[in-house]
């Protein structure tokens, strides 16, 4: 399967991040992955006219479930289907953790993504707690059961597994753990979404760097990566970019 590399900014970013953008654009004519930046509200707009003629790909971050209404400070899927987002990140543990956001709200917003056509990049993980308790698999089924939509293909859905206490702190879990985790997700897509669930994108995120991604990307199941903290930068991007052969 073609590896998706998908850069997720965070709230980071101004104006000047443009050259970023361009550089990646850079990159992408010789990729063998498709390559997806998430950036935030404010600057895709901008990167999408950026990227224009290239194969650079720019997603959000969020969205709201509604399509329109009195939901101040809120930016629906159709909107960013309306600037030229082709993805969303959906149920971010950052957005779990610090917005009340459940599965039932996770599930609400990829419903939204679907009928504005965008593809859905949901995450899932376990916090250390849970893994210490032998829960990492169980919370992982739950949250893919409870937040993946009816209707839901290979072709607008993505699943990007962040273990919790992986993400922003230099920590990944070992081999072993990332393909038992991609393996049983796997395996719950499968059951989902009959054989069309074999296709579905699996990315692996937490901590990714230009010197851990080839090792990653050769583990069963893990079809690409959901990159914070690397993605910042268009010089480390592209290390782990070239590491997805
Ligand atoms: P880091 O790559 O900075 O650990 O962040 C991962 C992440 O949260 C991507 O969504």
């Amino acid at each position: 399967m073609r590896k998706l590399i998908a850069g997720n900014w965070k709230m980071n970013g101004l104006i000047s991040s443009q050259a970023e953008i361009q550089a990646l654009k850079g990159l992408t004519g010789s990729a063998t992955c498709d390559i997806v930046v998430c950036p935030p509200f404010t600057l895709i707009d901008r990167a999408v006219e950026r990227a224009k003629d290239s194969k650079l790909v720019i997603g959000a971050q969020d969205c709201h479930a509604q399509r329109s209404g009195a939901h101040t400070g809120e930016i629906s899927a159709e909107m960013l289907a309306d600037i030229g987002a082709r993805y969303v990140i959906l149920g971010h543990s950052e957005r779990r953790v610090s917005y009340g956001e459940d599965d039932e709200i996770v599930l609400a917003k990829a419903v939204a993504a679907h009928r504005a056509g965008l593809i859905a990049i949901v995450c899932v993980g376990e916090t250390r707690h849970e893994r210490d308790e032998g829960r990492a698999i169980e919370v992982v089924g739950e949250q893919l059961r409870e937040s993946v939509p009816e209707g839901a293909t290979s072709a607008n859905l993505v699943i990007a597994y962040e273990p919790v206490w992986a993400i922003g702190t230099g920590l990944v879990p070992t081999n072993e753990q990332i393909e038992e985790v991609h393996a049983a997700i796997r395996q719950m897509l499968e059951e989902r979404l009959g054989r069309d669930g074999n296709s579905v994108r699996i990315l692996y995120g937490g901590s990714v760097k230009a010197s851990n991604a080839a090792v990653i990307f050769g583990l069963r199941n893990v079809d690409g990566a959901l990159v914070g903290g690397a993605s910042l930068k268009a010089s480390e991007f592209a290390g782990i970019i070239s590491a997805a052969v």
